[in-house]
């Protein structure tokens, strides 16, 4: 009896607390895009570059992110946010005029090397947008075009 208690209790104090953590929201407001500053755009990407950058690259290295449905639910919402705050710092396809040349051939370069070991996208999103994964034809078609 004493432990059936407990285990009611227990769920009631998990539900508590997983209500409250639902009014700490992540921000989510649309960011201002400018074309003009847009990797893409700028490098004169062909569309196919294009195509599998902006579905494997931009949810989390861009202003453009798309947020599912599960973004609403803490906490994989902080979980997310942390991921595109942490991406998006490292390298903003959106603001790719903000970088000197030095910088945006390093973060090209770099970009070919995430792709070459697999590292980016990376794999729980990978699991979870089918849409993000590349083909081995795909990642030396990138790898290619960001080298050269
Ligand atoms: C789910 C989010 C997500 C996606 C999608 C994603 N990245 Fe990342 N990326 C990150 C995060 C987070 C980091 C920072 C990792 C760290 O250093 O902690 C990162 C780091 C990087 C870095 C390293 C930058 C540096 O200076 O260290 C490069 C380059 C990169 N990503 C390129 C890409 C490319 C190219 C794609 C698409 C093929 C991609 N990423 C897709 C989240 C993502």
């Amino acid at each position: 009896m004493i432990q059936k208690f407990n285990k009611r209790n227990l769920l009631i104090a998990f539900l508590a607390v997983f209500a409250l953590i639902q009014f700490k929201v992540i921000d989510k407001s649309p960011i201002e895009i400018n074309p003009e500053s847009d990797f893409l755009m700028i490098e004169q990407a062909p569309k196919e570059v294009v195509e599998l950058i902006q579905t494997s690259c931009y949810d989390c290295h861009s202003n453009l992110t798309t947020y599912p449905w599960y973004s609403n639910i803490a906490p994989v919402s902080w979980w997310l946010k942390g991921h595109i705050d942490n991406g998006r710092g490292k390298l903003n396809f959106s603001e790719w005029d903000s970088y000197s040349l030095e910088e945006s051939d390093t973060l090209k370069v770099k970009s070919a090397n995430m792709i070459e070991k697999n590292w980016m996208p990376i794999l729980t999103y990978k699991i979870i947008h089918k849409e993000s994964r590349l083909s081995d034809e795909q990642r030396a078609l990138l790898i290619g075009w960001l080298k050269k």
